[in-house]
């Protein structure tokens, strides 16, 4: 009975521990994206990413390495405002994204929810270009377009987008100082300085075939290939497709129903068992 007992009470602790976990943790997502590691630090730095993790519907404008220079000098403070710019309060992917043409749309982001945004400054304005590029900006009045949409990231379909920008978004004002037009990143570097996966082992090379080089002087370097670089970034297995757009305020509700049954379920286990024991 003992054993059965506390076999209930681990049952439970782990059903509460999974209701109460979110299903993404943006530090650890980010991580498996190389080259977005400075913007990674700077959110946990500036605690956006706890902010990030506690909503359920949120899009992540991220800036690579060698883009995001124009902000790492700034105080913490004023990074967080920027920062707290490229979150987005809704979820927008491709697919999304593709849907709204070549009209303008405001987007809402955690700088407004923060209450200390003045003006638009914690608007974004997006617009998908007759070329069919798609470019961000503050939406304050007169500000640039100028960050340009590289790509999907990571994505848990309805939860978390992250999707790359050129440059990052710096609202007029919001760092104290009046910047138009924004300073231009510097050209990208050949060779993005991210480390490699390290979940990408390369495979070991294989054995130098047997037979010997005749033509060639005997003192001609080996060779052997210098250690090859990972493979690029495969197609992330964590970006499914996006499916269902038209569904997302439909998928909504169950979920979150769905996690207040699993806690409340868990929960009245806990409570049960406590008196069980007790009595
Ligand atoms: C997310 O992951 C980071 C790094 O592992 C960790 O420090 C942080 O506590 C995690 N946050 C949540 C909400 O799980
Ligand atoms: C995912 O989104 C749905 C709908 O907004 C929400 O109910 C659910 O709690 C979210 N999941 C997490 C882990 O945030």
């Amino acid at each position: 009975m003992r054993r059965s007992a506390s076999a209930a009470i681990i049952a439970a602790v782990l059903l509460l521990s999974i209701a109460s976990t979110s299903a993404f943790n943006i530090t650890i997502l980010l991580s498996r994206h190389p080259g977005f590691e400075v913007f990674n630090d700077l959110l946990s730095r500036t605690h956006l990413a706890g902010e990030i993790n506690r909503r359920s519907t949120i899009t992540v404008l991220a800036v690579a390495n060698d883009r995001i220079g124009s902000i790492t000098g700034k105080t913490e403070d004023i990074q967080r405002r920027i920062l707290s710019d490229h979150v987005i309060l809704d979820y927008y992917d491709l697919r999304k994204l593709d849907k709204i043409k070549e009209k303008r749309t405001i987007l809402t982001t955690l700088f407004q929810a923060s209450g200390v945004a003045d003006d638009q400054q914690g608007f974004l304005a997006v617009v998908r270009r007759r070329d069919g590029s798609v470019m961000f900006g503050s939406a304050v009045r007169g500000a640039p377009l100028d960050a340009r949409l590289e790509g999907p990231v990571a994505a848990y379909p309805y939860n978390i987008s992250v999707l790359s920008i050129s440059q990052p978004i710096i609202a007029p004002g919001i760092d104290g100082e009046w910047r138009s037009p924004p300073l231009r990143p510097p050209p990208p570097p050949p060779m993005a300085k991210a480390p490699a996966p390290v979940e990408k082992v390369s495979p070991p090379a294989p054995p130098p075939a047997e037979s010997p080089v005749e033509e060639e002087p005997a003192d001609a370097p080996a060779s052997a290939p210098a250690p090859a670089p990972g493979p690029a970034d495969a197609p992330s297995a964590d970006a499914p497709a996006a499916d269902a757009d038209d569904n997302q305020e439909a998928a909504k509700k169950p979920n979150a129903a769905a996690k207040e049954v699993v806690t409340g379920v868990a929960f009245g286990l806990v409570v049960a068992l406590a008196s069980f024991l007790a009595a």
